[in-house]
């Protein structure tokens, strides 16, 4: 097919109102970009956008008018209908393309697919009656973790179990039956990755350095990039993201995580079809961002292999932090190396990201103690959290 180009000047459509379409939306502009953001509530992203669309993704009339003002789509959150998505794909591009947000949308899809092209997953079998629950238990056994299939982020829709009855227990509650559920052994990682990749219409495939995750309460807390570990598995894990970007005819960016084991073997996680938590730290680490990166190819623009500029930290910020106010947040910016990403959301929840600061250093060993030191001042601020 012709490569479709969106020129300087032009407009994306952005689907979602989150902050990765903020960070969309900003690198974007630099490049002559405009961008529509369509969701309900359109705030971070919107803000920093041309125009917003701020109505439901099912009123007719809001996907006229967005159709109408933009060129290519995009999205930014993976839960976006995909019947919508195909639906807009046949009057403007959307990339990455709609087959891949569809297998990106169900845990046991993605795994398959990844399985299909080659990659070692953690054991895992679909839960949809009883008696699959007590077959996994059997053929998988335990520990293990038991998630929803479909719509789950941030650890959310997930139950560790360590023995049959609680795996009982944890497929009534998570509505086993009514919807589909994943059951995955749960592995004793030694790391835990992910690494970004981007692809343009040219079929040019990129990766940016592997990066080493942390969670806290099942969302992460901290990213290091590049990860510290052997330098073979690091290649394996990119090679592996070349294989899968390649596999699903990507468009744009993706994120895919991974888990090292004990023995050092890759194990795929899960995929999100866009730029990630896990590479914010390539806004000033890398060159190009994976936000400037997403936008060129969704753009029809060429892909770069990013150059890292520096070692590179990064560490979000939560709403439980700044209950009480976020006036003094400026003050991580005392830590040297940190750059403060500061999104506009003005509820604070607990659990909520809210902001992440980035940090680039001369080694990653430094990047991280400027996390702690990031991590220290934010129990300082107006609220004591
Ligand atoms: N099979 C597993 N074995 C060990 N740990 C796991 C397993 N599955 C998930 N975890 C842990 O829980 C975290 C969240 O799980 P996962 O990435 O599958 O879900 P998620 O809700 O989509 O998360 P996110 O939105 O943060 O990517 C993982 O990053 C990992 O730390
Ligand atoms: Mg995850």
């Amino acid at each position: 097919m012709a490569t479709r180009i969106v020129a300087v000047g032009g407009t994306i459509g952005i689907m979602g109102g989150g902050q990765l379409g903020r960070m969309m939306a900003l690198a974007g502009r630099a490049m002559g970009l405009h961008t529509v953001v369509w969701d309900p509530s359109p705030r971070p992203a919107g803000e920093a956008a041309d125009a917003a669309i701020a109505r439901s993704f099912d009123n007719s009339q809001a996907l006229a008018e967005f159709l109408e003002q933009v060129q290519h789509v995009t999205y930014e959150f993976e839960n976006v209908n995909v019947e919508t998505v195909r639906a807009i794909n046949e009057v403007r591009p959307v990339f990455p393309p709609p087959e891949l947000l569809y297998i990106s949308q169900n845990r046991l899809r993605e795994k398959d697919t990844a399985r299909r092209l080659g990659l070692l997953t953690t054991p895992y079998g679909a839960l949809d009656t009883e008696s699959d629950v007590r077959r996994a238990a059997a053929e998988i056994g335990f520990p293990a973790i038991i998630k929803t299939a479909e719509g789950g982020y941030d650890g959310k829709g997930q139950e560790p179990v360590s023995s049959l009855d609680e795996a009982l227990a944890a497929f009534k509650s998570l509505q086993g039956g009514t919807r589909p559920l994943i059951f995955e052994q749960r592995v004793a990682f030694e790391r835990e990755v992910s690494v970004v990749v981007a692809r343009d219409q040219a079929g040019l495939t990129v990766t940016y350095p592997v990066t080493e995750n942390h969670h806290a309460h099942g969302i992460l807390d901290y990213s290091l990039a590049p990860a510290p570990m052997d330098e073979t598995l690091a290649f394996e894990v990119r090679q592996q993201a070349r294989t899968m970007a390649a596999g699903l005819d990507l468009v744009g960016v993706m994120a895919l995580e991974f888990f090292i084991d004990q023995d050092g073997r890759v194990l795929f996680n899960e995929m999100a079809p866009r730029p990630h938590n896990s590479g914010h730290w390539t806004i000033e680490g890398a060159t190009p961002s994976q936000f400037t990166q997403h936008m060129r190819a969704v753009a029809g623009w060429p892909v770069v292999e990013p150059r890292l500029m520096l070692p590179s930290a990064m560490v979000n910020l939560m709403g439980e932090s700044f209950m009480n106010g976020y006036q003094d947040v400026y003050r991580v910016l005392n830590v040297p190396g940190a750059a403060l990403h500061w999104y506009g959301k003005t509820e604070m929840r607990p659990g909520r990201k809210v902001g992440h600061v980035t940090l680039v250093a001369n080694t990653v060993e430094e990047a991280f103690d400027g996390v702690k030191a990031v991590k220290q001042l934010v129990r300082g601020t107006s609220s004591g959290a």
